[in-house]
């Protein structure tokens, strides 16, 4: 590829809503305690919409503050991509309700669906975009509502998801700065460790199959487990390789938030100390295609990076698909 400008990020935001959902609150709905959902997962609070609150609103209110940090007007971005397995409808997209919410006039839109990667995934498509010259200018979301697609009588999914919203414009930035090098993989024969089976073309909506509850998300956490701690650090080193740096190099590692003992399993493949790994899992639970996001987003406007720190971000999810970026910060940090 003729490589004619870097990509990076201009400038980030995030939204969780006001719904909250302890773990008490789900001792009370479900056979679980507090003890167990944290020592086996690390999560104490997650994020819920209200029920009339559609993942195009989460959007919404991430991408406005994304533009906001990069000092950029809606008129000026030229794409829009939404990672969601949430969307607010499957037809229009939801990157289209949000471009017409933004009054992004100019620019094209598209929802990607790739779950818990889907924000890595949009990242590596919008940097396409900005390294050849086509676009400037391109928001990327990761939303989710995941608390409308769980069965909250189901023990096994429901202490394990929360809501939310996190945005990054991506635009040209400095030589040697911005995204470096990606890895996206995916392993379809494992698509049904996690998947929502009713409500596509392969199995319509019908009386029977919402008295089964396959609207919900069914999942295998065994499986899905053993996969996330094999290739959470496995995706990491093949981005590493692909711009020649080293595990040493990395100053902070944004991963998927699902389970804290993945994330402890990746620390130490990597052999990265916890105050490089950035961790929001305790108040958020697994936000799937916004857990990335909200977490990069938080650490960026909590003063984290400094221009020129080595960030990994990496995920992985339903399909099964995971993705990993190496990015250098191309962001000046004000205090
Ligand atoms: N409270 C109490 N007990 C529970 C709960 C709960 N909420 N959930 C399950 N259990 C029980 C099980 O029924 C099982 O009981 P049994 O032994 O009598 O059958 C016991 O706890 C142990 O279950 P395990 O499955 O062995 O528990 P494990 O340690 O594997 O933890 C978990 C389960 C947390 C789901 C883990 O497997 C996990 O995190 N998996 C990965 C999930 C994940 O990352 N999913 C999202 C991917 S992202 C995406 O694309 C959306």
């Amino acid at each position: 590829m003729n490589k004619q400008t870097n990509a990076g990020i201009l400038g980030t935001g995030w939204y969780v809503p006001e719904g909250r959902v302890t773990n008490f609150d789900l001792e009370n709905m479900v056979d679980t305690s507090d003890a167990w959902i944290r020592t086996r997962t690390g999560i104490c609070e997650r994020r819920k919409a209200a029920a009339d609150q559609p993942v195009s609103d989460l959007a919404l209110r991430a991408a406005r503050m994304a533009l906001e940090d990069a000092n950029m007007a809606a008129e000026a971005v030229d794409l829009i991509i939404v990672a969601t397995l949430t969307g607010d409808q499957i037809i229009p997209s939801t990157a289209c309700r949000l471009q017409d919410a933004l009054g992004a006039k100019h620019a094209a839109a598209f929802d990607l669906s790739a779950a818990c990667s889907g924000f890595v995934y949009a990242s590596a498509t919008a940097c396409q975009f900005i390294e050849t010259g086509v676009y400037r200018h391109v928001l990327v979301i990761g939303a989710e509502t995941l608390s409308k697609v769980i069965d909250w009588t189901d023990r096994n999914t429901c202490v394990l998801f929360g809501d939310g919203a996190g945005a990054a414009l991506y635009g040209p930035v400095e030589d040697g700065l911005g995204v470096l090098a990606f890895d996206l993989g995916s392993d379809g024969a494992g698509g049904d460790a996690l998947a929502i089976p009713a409500g596509g073309s392969l199995h319509p909506m019908t009386e029977q199959r919402l008295h089964a509850g396959d609207q919900f998300v069914h999942m295998d956490g065994k499986a899905v487990f053993r996969f996330a701690v094999r290739i959470l650090g496995e995706t990491v080193e093949k981005s590493l390789g692909r711009c020649g740096m080293t595990k040493e190099e990395i100053d902070h590692l944004v991963p998927h938030q699902a389970n804290i003992r993945i994330l402890e399993a990746a620390e130490k493949r990597l052999r990265l100390p916890r105050e490089k790994v950035v961790v929001n899992i305790e108040r958020y639970g697994n936000m799937s295609a916004a857990s990335i996001p909200v977490a990069l987003s938080e650490a960026a406007h909590a003063h984290r990076f400094r221009k020129g720190d080595t960030i990994a971000l990496a995920g992985f999810g339903a399909g099964l698909t995971w993705a990993s970026c190496i990015m250098k910060w191309a962001k000046e940090d004000i205090l």
